[in-house]
């Protein structure tokens, strides 16, 4: 068992646990009604799954970032032939000038470090006119499934006294509303926004796998905790949550998994 779990570690098996986002991903794609010419970066890309889908859709260039450099090299690795450029670089980190049509953001911006500043370099790296598209996970309690199963965590005694000290790393808005005037600060005009609950139904290891895919990477990673995480810790942690899962299956053996999603779209 590994002792700490970011996306790096993840990458190699993100692909077939990510079935969520790759639900909101195809809703994100279908908003933005790309034009097949369009060059296009894919912010927070991942192992790349969005990325090649894009690349069929367009003529343009078609770039990928993202700051952990296991999904950089994973995207690397199945985009090969794809003509795709990749690079290691966070939101925050990006310096781009007017250099894309679309940027596309698929379950990346609740990550964000900096909100602010990823946004304002958002606006720089678009071409006048230039448009955003956002799909994100939302509202503090973004996962009612998991937020419940994270509560037994917090009060089992196996966990309960290093949970305490985990802080948790997204950037999470409580209404459509906001998340629309967090764009316009930024000089964006939002012409789409929603907010939903998707619900979709799973076994309880399909929502194990599916919490593996996201959740984990901030739940599990030493990065947000400031004390040391042992290998114990963590297999409590996923016996307390896998556990939950199974409690949460209806008498059909499925889970009712619900996320709350912001999709955003907004031009420059
Ligand atoms: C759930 S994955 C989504 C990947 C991809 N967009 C998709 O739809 O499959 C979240 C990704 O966000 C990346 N990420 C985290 N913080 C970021 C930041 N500040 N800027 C850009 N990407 C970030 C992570 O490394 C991870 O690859």
């Amino acid at each position: 068992m590994m002792e700490k779990v970011d996306f790096s570690v993840l990458a190699e098996k993100y692909e077939e646990m990510a079935f969520a986002q790759k639900t909101a991903a195809e809703i994100l794609l279908s908003l933005m009604d790309l034009k097949g010419y369009e060059d296009v970066l894919d912010l927070g890309c991942g192992t790349g799954m969005l990325t090649r889908r894009i690349r069929e859709m367009t003529s343009g260039r078609v770039v990928g970032i993202d700051p952990s450099l296991g999904m950089i090299k994973e995207a690397i690795e199945k985009s090969r032939g794809f003509n795709i450029i990749y690079e290691v670089k966070s939101a925050e980190e990006m310096d781009y000038d007017e250099e894309f049509d679309v940027i596309i953001c698929n379950s990346v911006m609740q990550w964000f470090r900096d909100p602010d500043k990823a946004l304002e370099n958002c606006y720089r790296a678009l071409r006048p006119g230039g448009r955003i598209g956002v799909q994100a996970t939302a509202k503090k309690i973004y996962c009612p499934n998991f937020v419940e199963a994270v509560e037994r965590v917090r009060k089992d005694e196996r966990t309960r006294s290093v949970f305490a000290h985990f802080r948790e790393p997204w950037f999470f808005l409580e209404s459509e509303e906001e998340y629309v005037l967090f764009f316009e600060r930024h000089g964006f005009k939002v012409v789409f926004s929603d907010m939903r609950a998707l619900t979709s139904e799973h076994t309880p290891d399909e929502v194990f796998k599916i919490f593996s895919s996201g959740a984990m990477a901030g739940y599990l990673n030493q990065d947000y905790y400031d004390v040391p995480l042992t290998e114990d810790y963590i297999s409590a942690f996923n016996e307390i949550v896998k556990e939950e899962f199974r409690k949460q299956a209806g008498s059909d053996g499925k889970v009712k998994l619900t996320f709350n999603r912001v999709f955003i779209i907004a031009v420059k």
